[in-house]
């Protein structure tokens, strides 16, 4: 149970909401967003703290949810390993339990995913994923929000993901069945996602052969680095992999004539994407990053308020 005594809700994956609760959630943040922007004031998590875990870099998500809290009338609390006791070994089950007394609410972006359910196991306060090297569910509720935006309902629509079986692709995976979109998933041997994780998705999602193949008339093509936090030592070996899996005009050019491209960013160009990619008419990466912050505006009022 949570301190107002709903039962206590988590955002580990995507499918810790169920499609309508997503679909709801998505629709709050286009109110939370139109709200910010004609410049009313909507402050329901007054005096609520939400404590944020980095143990990776970021600028998107430590950004968007402070400011998020901020304009919600709430505080956010930045805590790097390097200056609280868990660098210093603490175990993060009794982190949990100190913290979650004292904050509202805690978002941890760390490597492993079990770290985070086991933090989440021992916290008396909803705890949110913000990237592990499994999943990064936040940047989906906006990737979804800027296709629907852009574009209307994702559902039934063709989605091209192109490089990694990453952390991002595998919540690409979750998305498929949460919204009911079809997914093309082109990487190189030896970094395609979990089967597991594709298997949960049925036959929503397929693997391709070639990065050509999946961008076929697609709605949406998404890529992302090929070397993640955390996979450094693996850079020069990755971009041998991943030569024939960039998204470049040609590539593009085989995607519906309307289609939209996505990257959550940071991004490498003339890596992954090509700059006329990246910075041409197809890409919606500024809205992408930017609505992080209304989706998970959304998402923290869903969590947290009474
Ligand atoms: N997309 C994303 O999560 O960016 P940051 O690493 O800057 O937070
Ligand atoms: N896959 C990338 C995403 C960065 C936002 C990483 O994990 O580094």
């Amino acid at each position: 149970m949570d301190s107002i005594g709903r039962p206590l809700r988590h955002f580990l994956t995507l499918l810790d909401l169920s499609p309508d609760e997503a679909g709801a959630l998505l629709q709050r943040a286009t109110e939370l967003k139109r709200l910010v922007r004609s410049g009313e004031r909507f402050e329901p998590l007054k005096n609520r703290t939400l404590g944020m875990i980095f143990e990776k870099s970021s600028t998107r998500t430590r950004v968007s949810f402070e400011v998020g809290m901020t304009q919600l009338g709430g505080h956010a609390l930045f805590l790097s390993p390097q200056d609280t006791q868990l660098g210093r070994g603490e175990p993060v089950e009794d982190s949990a339990r100190v913290l979650s007394r004292m904050v509202d609410a805690v978002m941890i972006r760390t490597f492993e995913q079990r770290t985070l359910e086991r933090f989440a196991e021992c916290s008396l306060v909803p705890v949110i994923n913000g990237l592990t090297d499994r999943f990064h569910p936040c940047q989906l509720l906006a990737d979804v929000l800027t296709y629907q935006e852009h574009r209307g309902s994702i559902r039934g629509r063709t989605v091209a993901w192109i490089g990694d079986g990453n952390n991002m692709c595998h919540s690409y995976v979750n998305a498929a069945r949460l919204f009911d979109f079809e997914l093309r998933i082109a990487c190189p041997e030896g970094f395609r996602p979990d089967p597991a994780n594709l298997a949960g998705a049925g036959d929503r999602c397929t693997l391709m052969q070639s990065a050509t193949q999946a961008v076929e008339n697609a709605d949406l093509v998404v890529t992302d680095v090929w070397t993640s936090m955390g996979k450094e030592q693996e850079q020069k070996q990755r971009r041998q992999a991943f030569a024939r899996f960039k998204v470049d005009e040609a590539l593009l050019g085989n995607a519906a004539p309307d289609a939209l491209f996505m990257h959550c960013l940071p991004a490498h160009r003339g890596e992954e994407v090509s700059a006329a990619v990246i910075d041409g008419p197809q890409s919606v990466v500024w809205d992408e990053a930017e609505n992080r912050l209304h989706a998970q505006k959304a998402l923290l009022e869903f969590l947290l308020a009474a």
